[in-house]
C-alpha cells in the first residue's frame, strides 16, 4: 500500500467509541482475579499471537498475581476455497517447550474462529499441562469454525473494530479504547 492511500485510511475513520479505556481496565482486573483464583499460585505461561493482542497482553499480565511467563507467536492461516480446516503457518514460534506449562493463549478478537482453532490444535499437540484461551473481544455472529474461549471480556456486533492493539492497515493499534471503524 502506498503512503497516500494509507494516509487516507488513517484520516478520521474513528466512527464511535464502543468500549472505553475504563471499561477495558475494569474487565481486565476482573478476569485477572479469575485467572489468579483458577491457577491458585501455580505458574502459568501467557502466549499471545502477534500483533493484535500485544496491548491486551501487556495490561492482562499486570493484572495477574500468579507467577507468569510470557511468550509470543506469529501465525498466518492459509485456506483453500471454502475449506475451513486449513493449516496455520507459524512465522515465529515460541522459544520454549510448553509441556511443563499451564498455558493461557491471549487473543485480541475471535472472528471466524479459524486462527484460534488452528493454534489451539497446534499447541495441544505439544502436550501442555493445560490450555485455556482468554480473548478481549468476541464476534460470535461471524463464526465459521466453532470455537469458544474460556474467558471473553466483551462481545461485539458484526462490524470492524480498531484500537487497543487492533488495526486497520496497521494503523490505530495505539488508540486506548475500542472504536468502530468507518465514516462518521
Ligand atoms: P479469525 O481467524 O477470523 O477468528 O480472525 C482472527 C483475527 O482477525 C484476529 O486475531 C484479528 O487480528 C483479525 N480481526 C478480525 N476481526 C477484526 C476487527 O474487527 N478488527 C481488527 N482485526 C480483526
Ligand atoms: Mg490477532
Amino acid at each position: 500500500m502506498n503512503e497516500l492511500s494509507k494516509k487516507e485510511i488513517f484520516e478520521d475513520k474513528i466512527k464511535r467509541v464502543i468500549i472505553t479505556k475504563e471499561e477495558i481496565d475494569e474487565a481486565i482486573k476482573k478476569v485477572g482475579k479469575e485467572i489468579d483464583k483458577l491457577y491458585d499460585g501455580r505458574p502459568i505461561l501467557l502466549v499471545s499471537v502477534l500483533k493484535g493482542a500485544f496491548v491486551f497482553m501487556a495490561d492482562l499480565c499486570r493484572a495477574i498475581s500468579v507467577p507468569c511467563e510470557i511468550g509470543f507467536m506469529c501465525a498466518k492461516s492459509y485456506y483453500e476455497g471454502t475449506d475451513s480446516s486449513g493449516v496455520v503457518k507459524i512465522t515465529m514460534d515460541l522459544d520454549k517447550d510448553i509441556s511443563e506449562f499451564h498455558v493461557v493463549i491471549v487473543e485480541d478478537i475471535i472472528d471466524t474462529g479459524r486462527t484460534l482453532s488452528d493454534i489451539v490444535k497446534l499447541l495441544k499437540a505439544r502436550n501442555p499441562l493445560s490450555l485455556k484461551v482468554v480473548t478481549l473481544l468476541d464476534k460470535p455472529s461471524r463464526r465459521i469454525v466453532e470455537f469458544e474461549a474460556d474467558w471473553s471480556l466483551f462481545t461485539v456486533p458484526d462490524f470492524f473494530v480498531i484500537g487497543y492493539g487492533l488495526d486497520c492497515a496497521e494503523y490505530y493499534r495505539n488508540l486506548p479504547y475500542i472504536a468502530e471503524f468507518g465514516e462518521k
